[in-house]
């Protein structure tokens, strides 16, 4: 059996339990605890003016960690800078705010020389690699500069946006060809994946040869569609054991006679959490029989705070909760419970189990776990409802959900109202469905199938 190496940008602390940092470092914790391997990527730490030293191993159980710390510079340009100011409102199809910067785009592939470099020397010949997201486009070229023969499959985690959006980059070929050095390229849905289709063959690069198959001028290459999932069993078991939990306890008791709405996301303008809150505002104004009941309960830790458009966004969010808050609450009743802080995994499974309804209304999002997660901790005797984006991911298999476009606050606002009415057979017959797809489509499900993809190759059809 060849090894597992998976490389991504953020990698959880080792030795810290279950990781916080979002949905990609939870999905493969899980995936590769159960297979062990070599996790590779940035340790999340700066190693200041000074050029980045060599990678620290640490073993953990079954996964050995392989970090790297990365230089000021590095960190600007690469992760606040073309990763997270250009790469990442691009494939969010926020054209108006996607910066470009020449030396920005030269800061990410100078950084993925770096990681190519770390990584070559500790590679097994029979090495399976699994790359993953935006960060990391370019490796695979890098490593097969330097000789590195072995399968190399990458899987993207965020959006893949049409032509007209992606070409607005000025380096959009250089990033096609990147994508095109793997042996096989995962998307989240059937639609990122022909986005990326359509790109190639506009531009050039390559030709679609079946639904699967792309032709280059070099050979071929896979594109597969891969929907993650995640740990079902592991969360319906949290969400259980929660109800046990002291500190969850406390918070139901701080909610009693309370319906409560739940929304949990990075603070993160993809997210669409203003446009929540206003589709809040407006529910509880439409329903007056719902103010002084239905509480929001917001939690949302801050994200990439050196990149400037997410500081705005903290004060943007923080104002509008106020606003409402002090238009509508009561003595006793405070519309939005917005919290900053990140929660631990099973105060989180705890608190979607008390939620009647989950609030999950991204503008544009590649899948969004918390959909998954908010589902798998429901009881299945007296469920909650899901509120869910269509411009998710997840909009695409929790067919279970009541769908809204989060760009329309009056459909949003009547979607809660709906969801908090909903009778308590549909409310089961709408969860059995997607607790059904959760249960069959995990993240052992979806790690295996991409794997099986990897490790077989297969030909053209
Ligand atoms: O899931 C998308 C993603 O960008 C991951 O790649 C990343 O780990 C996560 O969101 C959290 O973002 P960040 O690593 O920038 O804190």
């Amino acid at each position: 059996m060849s090894r597992l190496v998976v490389v991504s940008n953020r990698v959880p602390a080792p030795g810290k339990g279950k990781a916080q940092a979002g949905g990609l470092a939870v999905a493969l914790q899980a995936a590769l605890a159960a297979k062990g391997g070599l996790w590779m990527g940035w340790s999340g730490a700066s190693s200041g003016a000074r050029d980045p030293g060599a990678m620290t191993f640490r073993e953990d159980g079954p996964i050995t960690y392989a970090l790297t710390d990365l230089s000021r510079k590095d960190i600007d340009e690469y992760y606040a800078g073309f990763a997270n100011s250009t790469l990442w409102p691009l494939c969010h199809y926020r054209l108006d705010i996607t910066d470009y910067a020449r030396k920005d785009m030269a800061g990410y592939f100078r950084v993925n020389r770096f990681f190519a470099r770390q990584l070559a020397p500790n590679l097994l010949l029979d090495d399976l690699i699994w790359i993953h997201d935006y960060h990391l486009i370019p490796l695979a070229a890098e490593l097969r500069q330097m000789g590195v023969k072995n399968r190399i499959g990458f899987f993207l985690h965020i959006p893949f946006p049409p032509p007209d959006v992606f070409f607005a980059l000025p380096v959009h070929a250089t990033i096609l060809a990147g994508l095109s050095a793997y042996d096989i390229v995962g998307f989240q849905t059937r639609y990122d994946a022909d986005n990326f289709c359509s790109c190639l063959e506009r531009e050039g690069i390559g030709r679609r040869v079946s639904d699967d198959w792309i032709k280059t001028s070099s050979g071929h290459f896979r594109v597969g569609v891969f929907p993650i999932g995640i740990d079902t069993a592991g969360f319906e078991r949290a969400a259980q054991d929660a109800e046990h939990n002291p500190a969850v306890r406390k918070i139901a008791r701080s909610l009693v006679d309370r319906d409560v709405v739940i929304g949990v996301d990075r603070l993160d303008y993809s997210k669409g959490i203003p446009q929540r809150f206003q589709a809040f505002d407006r529910f509880l104004r439409d329903n007056p029989a719902h103010k002084g009941r239905a509480t929001l309960l917001q939690v949302t830790p801050k994200s990439r705070s050196d990149v400037p458009h997410y500081l705005e966004m903290q004060r943007e969010v923080a104002e509008l909760a106020g606003r409402v808050n002090g238009e509508l609450a009561t003595l006793d009743w405070t519309p939005i419970r917005y919290v900053n802080s990140s929660i631990g995994h099973s105060i989180l499974a705890g608190l979607y189990r008390i939620a009647r309804v989950g609030l999950v209304t991204p503008m544009r999002d590649g899948m969004n776990l918390v959909a998954k997660e908010y589902v798998a901790a429901q009881r299945p005797v007296d469920p909650g409802v899901l509120v869910l984006s269509r411009f998710a991911g997840a909009a695409r298999e929790m067919d279970g959900a009541i769908l809204v476009n989060p760009y329309d606050t009056e459909a949003v606002s009547q979607a809660i109202a709906q969801a908090l009415t909903l009778p308590l057979e549909a409310r089961r017959e709408r969860h059995a469905a997607m607790l059904d797809h959760l249960r069959r489509h995990d993240i052992g499900a979806w790690c295996g199938a991409f794997l099986e993809a990897l490790r077989e190759g297969g030909q053209p059809g």
